[in-house]
């Protein structure tokens, strides 16, 4: 793909101005208003290496660079060379490229040969997946994809909670009130009655809780009945996580979840204490961080058992030796960011100096619209299975009302539906709260991913009426790019030529909503054109390089849907 960065930088490089090429690059921004141009490139850092005033600089540079095809005038206002790129030439290489490349447009190979471990979404077994655990879920998938489209080899991985003294709960509560009959049949909700249950008797009889810590040693030292039932919760569970996982079209490369690292905990303990990092607490063992301000890490409790904190130290440590990570992401609510932070100092402190790789991407808090939050332990809970189906039942009636003979309905129904609540979660910033809300989520017309599935339903029946010649010229790439430089095309195509770099932005920040932005630029500005210009007009040179426009639009829409990890249907 042409680089107009590239294009202005080796132009004014070539002018031995005493900066490397790379510094140019760096200063060239993209200029708030259009008037003044489509790249900028302000003149202080030179005025200061070459001691003279950066207006006369800029004014030099202008006049030099001037005179290159890829460029419509070139200005120098104040201390700014500003650049115009030549219209046609822009269409042109973008348009080329775009139906050239087709759906890898917008993929690089920087990361190629490199491993980055993503830890998403993570559920807790013998709990509900609750509408609470959509966020990590995601916006982890996300991530995954955005590295992927940038060469990296990506390890997703769900570290299941399928260990810890809940279960010991979870066991307890089981041989008291628990039926396997209600099990088999709605094994999740049962499990979660049970759980409810357990807590409210516990306030009354504390010897419960007793009871559960016991059952969770001997289910630890992995006693033959306590390992049975527990296995039974994992099945059961994550057979309801994956009909979730199923409808959202989630994979994982791994489900190593915390039980895994179980027996690894021993290994640990044995290098913090041979590194003189633990000391006894109450009969616990932690490693003190009072020091920088960080509390203290529990790292075995007074009974001997391990901590969620001790299966992560682990977990790092197995997957650095296994994958030799160049990242180790968490994508985990910012409730956890003092775990994190914990974690993180003890990795540091065992002298791991890849410590400076793993990263915790934090997100903030869902919550309903009645106000209040999300609890497992209350019982409300909100399943996102139901979300789910509602969204694509929801879905299903609107489009019925719009359009009642559209073939493939359900397909599409579900498509849309889905991507409607994904592109909601990713449309948030994600480290903001937020409050959940149906009409906002299904609105097809407002800065949603209905209205950016439309859209590229649009640009689909667009070509549908096209002939098949037509649409052969328009991939043959001989076209006349001229009557593409008006204002609306020429403003759609420079956000079609920006994506490669937005991709890279959106990973670099562990932020798909920089996607979900500008893909709703990309919408806008499509249907802008769409009302705008008339397309299938009787001038057939006109026609063919208007319809390269709308191919390449549509498909830039149905790539950056899917790094989002949302289908984009042909008909609406
Ligand atoms: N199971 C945890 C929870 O639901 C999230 C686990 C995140 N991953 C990790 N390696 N700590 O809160």
């Amino acid at each position: 793909m042409i680089d107009y960065r590239d294009i202005i930088a080796d132009l004014i490089f070539s002018e031995n101005l005493g900066l490397s090429r790379d510094e140019v690059r760096d200063i060239i921004e993209i200029p708030t208003e259009e008037r003044m141009g489509d790249f900028a490139f302000p003149c202080f850092k030179l005025a200061k290496e070459l001691r003279k005033a950066p207006q006369m600089i800029a004014a030099d540079i202008a006049a030099k660079i001037s005179d290159c095809d890829a460029f419509e005038k070139v200005e120098q206002v104040n201390a700014y060379v500003n650049v115009f790129v030549n219209r046609s030439h822009i269409a042109e290489n973008v348009i080329e490229e775009i139906n050239d490349q087709g759906s890898t447009y917008g993929q690089t190979d920087i990361g190629a040969g490199r491993n980055i471990v993503v830890d998403f979404s993570s559920p807790n077994i013998a709990k509900p997946f609750h509408i609470g655990h959509i966020r990590s879920t995601v916006i982890g998938n996300s991530i995954c994809k955005l590295y992927k489209a940038l060469g990296y080899n990506v390890i997703g991985v769900n570290h299941l909670g399928d260990y810890g003294t809940q279960f010991g709960k979870m066991i307890v509560a089981y041989r008291k009130w628990g039926s396997e009959e209600d099990l088999v049949k709605e094994p999740i909700k049962t499990l979660l009655s049970y759980y409810t249950k357990f807590h409210e008797e516990a306030e009354k009889d504390p010897a419960l809780d007793d009871e559960a810590r016991e059952a969770f040693v001997r289910l630890e030292a992995g006693e033959e009945e306590e390992v049975k039932l527990w296995e039974k919760f994992r099945e059961y569970s994550l057979e309801e996580f994956n009909k979730v996982y199923k409808m959202l079209g989630i994979t994982f490369e791994s489900y190593a979840g915390e039980s895994f690292y179980s027996d690894k905990i021993p290994a640990v303990i044995e290098e913090l204490k041979s590194k003189g990092l633990i000391k006894e607490s109450q009969g616990a063992q932690i490693v003190d961080l009072e020091e920088y301000d960080l509390g203290a890490a529990m790292i075995m409790k007074s009974d001997g058992s391990s901590l969620y904190a001790t299966r992560d130290i682990a977990t790092a440590i197995y997957r650095k030796n296994t994958y030799d990570f160049v990242k180790n992401i968490y994508v985990v609510a910012s409730q956890q960011n003092l775990h994190f932070k914990q974690w993180k100092m003890v990795l540091k402190l065992m002298g791991y100096e890849w410590e400076k790789d793993c990263i915790h991407v934090p997100f903030g808090l869902i919550s309903l619209e009645d106000g209040e939050i999300l609890s497992t332990r209350k019982g409300k809970v909100i399943f996102l299975e139901d979300v789910l189906n509602n969204a694509v039942k929801k879905t299903k009636d609107i489009m019925l009302e719009k359009n009642p003979n559209i073939p493939e309905i359900d397909n599409i129904a579900h498509d849309v539906g889905i991507g409607a609540v994904v592109f909601q979660e990713l449309s948030n910033n994600r480290i903001k709260d937020y409050v959940f809300n149906w009409d906002k989520v299904l609105n097809f017309d407002g800065e949603t991913g209905p209205y950016v599935q439309y859209t590229h339903a649009r640009a689909s029946s667009v070509l549908r009426n096209a002939s098949p010649e037509e649409l052969n010229e328009t991939k043959t790439g001989i076209c006349d790019y001229s009557y593409l430089t008006g204002e609306t095309a020429f403003s759609l195509i420079k956000l079609l030529y920006r994506v490669p770099e937005v991709i890279i932005d959106a990973s670099d920040k562990y932020e798909p909503s920089v996607l979900t932005r500008h893909l709703v630029d990309i919408a806008q500005s499509f249907n802008k054109f769409y009302h705008d210009e008339h397309i299938l007009v009787d001038n057939r040179d006109e026609k063919i390089a208007k319809l390269s426009l709308v191919m390449a639009t549509k498909t830039v829409i149905a790539n950056c849907l899917a790094f989002l990890g949302i289908n984009a249907p042909e008909r609406m």
